[in-house]
């Protein structure tokens, strides 16, 4: 099993590109089996949820070509012929329930893999099955298995535009009736929707293949179902949780850390509690931003995460590592996932003085942290003890490093360019 090696209290400078979004890729890559013909994706990252999304759709019967030189993949769509996401594929990736709209608007069935848990809690997607249902499908569950049929599924009986009210502005539910609306007779119009800029970048794409939709980025998106959509070229936005990582690296131990694609309008909340704590950040220009060394005491804050324009769930493991090391008393409350705190006894283990009370993490900032042998329990968390090792006094080994593989391209190229000791052993 990999595993990082890390040597502790280098200053990180010089400059890191951002790489393709993790979560638009995986969407964009199950939208084009929506198409008639092959899309080209471009700015993919190179990371092991998007293979396993690569994988999904050759399970499907789609062709897919990749370009690694280059990061782009040409889909083609015209040879699907099952329309099933098997347990195997669906327990590594979540997110592959996300072919479960395309198949269903394209083909009238499909039949998906409950996910079950995962590391985070536990991820329902009965807000998916809901719209589903309420444009016209019919689901039963069986051996692990969501069967969802259009009327009698044959081909050519399509989903009926609806309107969808979600309970919970759920990003996955979002895209899933998007993409299963885009092909529908008639007009789908979701209310409480997912805000996020990866939703926009659906949208957009999905315009591009000939689709209707508007409302991106607003909290109602409407759907006019239409006859065909076309492939396209398509270039996938940059990573915003990659850039927060970033960010809070050099903000942790970086001295002049320039950072090109950062696109910080897409990380509004998180940008604003930065500059909070006293991070030096100072904008280049629209994607580029340069993170200065600190100039005054950093400050303890409060944080709590919210579906977007709300504080990032997913950088909530990154912040907390910056804060372990603000003195004085920070509570970050985590509101979109039941269990996204269990990196806190890694850090403890380095050091950290950080209590769990409920969805609360108080935390007590302590002088340093030092290093040790530590766990990566899921992508996110890996990437705080990462960060945490970088900072640290002394030498600190990760394992399970293969969850940070999943979402971060290049993660100790890239840090090693910046002047960290990291190196991998397995
Ligand atoms: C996506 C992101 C993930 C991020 C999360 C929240 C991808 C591939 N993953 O995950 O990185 O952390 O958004 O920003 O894009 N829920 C239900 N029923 C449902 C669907 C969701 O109860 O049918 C709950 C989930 O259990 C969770 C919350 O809603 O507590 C948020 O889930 P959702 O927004 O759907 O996240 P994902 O799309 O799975």
């Amino acid at each position: 099993m990999d595993k990082f090696i890390i040597n502790g209290g280098k200053t990180l400078s010089g400059k890191v590109k951002i790489s393709g979004a993790k979560n638009s890729a995986l969407k964009l890559i199950a939208a084009s089996i929506l198409a008639d013909d092959k899309t080209i994706l471009r700015n993919i990252p190179k990371i092991e949820d998007v293979n396993i999304m690569i994988e999904v759709l050759r399970t499907l019967g789609a062709g897919v070509d990749v370009d690694l030189e280059n990061k782009a993949i040409e889909i083609d769509p015209g040879t699907i012929n099952s329309y099933e996401a098997p347990y195997e594929i669906v327990r590594k990736m979540r997110a592959s329930i996300l072919v479960a709209g395309p198949l269903l608007s394209k083909f009238g069935r499909v039949k998906v893999a409950i996910p079950g848990g995962c590391n985070i809690g536990s991820r329902q997607i009965d807000l998916h099955l809901k719209g589903f249902e309420d444009m016209g499908a019919k689901y039963s569950v069986e051996h692990g298995y969501i069967n969802c049929i259009v009327d009698s599924g044959d081909a050519g009986i399509k989903l009926s535009g609806a309107v969808v009210t979600l309970d919970f502005p759920s990003r996955g539910a979002t895209e899933n009736i998007i993409m299963a609306g885009s092909l529908a007779s008639g007009k789908t119009v979701i209310n409480n929707a997912a805000r996020e800029p990866e939703i926009a970048d659906l949208v957009n794409f999905l315009n591009a293949m000939g689709a209707d939709i508007q409302g991106a980025g607003t909290e109602c998106i409407v759907i006019k179902g239409v006859e065909k959509l076309k492939g396209t070229d398509y270039e996938v936005m940059p990573d915003s949780i990659e850039a927060g990582t970033f960010i809070t690296a050099a903000g942790l131990c970086g001295d002049g850390v320039e950072i090109e694609n950062a696109r910080l309008e897409n990380l509004e909340t998180f940008y604003s509690k930065l500059k909070e704590i006293g991070v030096n950040i100072s904008i280049i220009d629209k994607n580029n931003i340069k993170v200065e060394s600190p100039k005054k005491m950093y400050r303890p804050i409060n944080v709590s995460t919210l579906p977007y324009p709300g504080f990032p769930t997913d950088l909530q493991p990154i912040i907390t590592v910056l804060l372990s090391i603000v003195p004085g008393v920070s509570i970050v409350t985590e509101n979109v996932f039941e269990n996204r705190f269990m990196y806190v006894d890694e850090l403890n283990r380095m050091g950290a003085n950080i209590k769990i009370d409920g969805h609360h993490a108080v935390i007590n900032g302590v002088e340093k942290l030092s290093g040790a042998p530590v766990t990566s329990f899921d992508l996110r968390a890996g990437a705080a003890v990462v960060l945490a090792a970088l900072a640290a006094e002394g030498t600190t080994e990760v394992s399970n490093i293969y969850h940070i593989r999943r979402g971060y391209e290049d993660f100790e190229e890239k840090l090693s360019s910046l002047g960290a000791d990291i190196k991998k052993v397995n």
